[in-house]
Formats: structure tokens, C-alpha cells, sequence
């Protein structure tokens, strides 16, 4: 059994996504844009982002899929499941939950970027750094983690949790 220690409440986490939205739609303001949903993690916080946007993105879906070699020690990714948009010459906007080691955001943005975007920008409602070992940079963040396993709001463990309103540090 695990301990759940809340460390981002329901109600900032919807302030703080009410304020992305508005700088998300300032920024493409005029433009087309494609938001692309990183699942599962992220189903939650995309739905409330692209609620609150006050522009008209089109929206599509994917699904990676990573695992460790154990051999090697390199982490293999792989799209489990793409979009089926056209990204070519579209300003595309990768929605995620959490950039961690930083190696599915850099997968994503180097196989989205090989079909001719005119650009190409993250997303993620949380950024931890204690273990990034790939420089990606975060155009759009929610928070900043220095550390810890977290959950809720989308985020699981072991597919637990995702239904939670706020952040919760998962203690063993
Ligand atoms: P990466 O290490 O940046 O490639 O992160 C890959 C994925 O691991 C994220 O998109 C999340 O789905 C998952 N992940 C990383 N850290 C956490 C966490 O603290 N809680 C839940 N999922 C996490
Ligand atoms: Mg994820």
C-alpha cells in the first residue's frame, strides 16, 4: 500500500491550466493549430487545456510505448499508436503530462519533425528535472517538480490513481 501526499491541489491545477490556455491561444492566435494529446497521461489535462483555449485547435491523439534494455541500458521507444492528422506545414502543439529523463518528448518531436511541420512546440503539465537526461525544452509548462513519483489528475501508477483532481507524491 502507498501513501498519497497531495503536492499540487485541484484548484491550481485548474487556475494554472485556465492560464496555459490563454497563453496558448495568444500564441497561435490567427494561426492553425494541431494539438496532439500524449496518451494516457495526459488525457485529463488536454481535455481542460483545450476547453479553455480560445482559438479552435484540431485535436489528435498518440500512444508511445517505451522500454528499458536491460542489456544496453538505452530506453527503446516506439509509437504504439499515431495521429491520423496531416502535420505537414501545421503549427503543431505536443500535450503531455510530464517530462521526466526527457527521451519520449525528444523521440516525439524527431519523428514528428520529419513530416514538415512549420513548427513544432511542447506542452506539459509537469516538469521534472532531478532525473532529465535529454535537453528538451518545455515551450509551455504547468509546474516544475524538483523529485518524486507523482499521480492523479491523468498521471498513474500501475493504472491507479489517474482519477484523482491534484498531484499526489506517491510514498511507499
Ligand atoms: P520521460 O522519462 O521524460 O521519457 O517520461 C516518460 C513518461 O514516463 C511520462 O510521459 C510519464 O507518462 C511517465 N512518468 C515519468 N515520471 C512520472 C511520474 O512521476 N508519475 C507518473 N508517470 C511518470
Ligand atoms: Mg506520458
Amino acid at each position: 500500500m502507498h501513501k498519497l501526499i497531495q503536492v499540487i491541489p485541484p484548484e491550481e491545477i485548474q487556475k494554472r491550466v485556465w492560464e496555459l490556455a490563454k497563453e496558448i491561444s495568444d500564441r497561435y492566435a490567427g494561426e492553425p493549430l494541431l494539438m496532439i494529446c500524449v496518451l494516457k497521461g495526459a488525457f485529463l489535462f488536454f481535455a481542460d487545456l483545450v476547453k479553455h483555449m480560445h482559438i479552435d485547435p484540431e485535436v489528435d491523439f498518440l500512444r508511445l510505448s517505451s522500454y528499458k534494455q536491460q542489456t544496453s541500458r538505452t530506453t527503446t521507444m516506439e509509437m504504439l499508436s499515431d495521429i491520423c492528422a496531416n502535420v505537414a506545414d501545421k503549427n503543431v502543439l505536443i500535450v503531455d503530462d510530464i517530462v521526466d529523463t526527457g527521451h519520449s518528448m525528444q523521440y516525439l518531436k524527431s519523428v514528428l519533425a520529419e513530416r514538415g511541420p512549420r513548427s513544432i512546440a511542447v506542452c506539459s503539465l509537469l516538469n521534472k528535472r532531478e532525473r532529465r537526461e535529454r535537453d528538451v525544452l518545455v515551450d509551455f509548462c504547468g509546474f516544475t517538480l524538483e523529485k518524486g513519483f507523482v499521480v492523479g489528475y491523468g498521471l498513474d501508477y500501475a493504472e491507479q490513481y489517474r482519477h484523482l483532481g491534484g498531484i499526489f507524491e506517491l510514498v511507499p
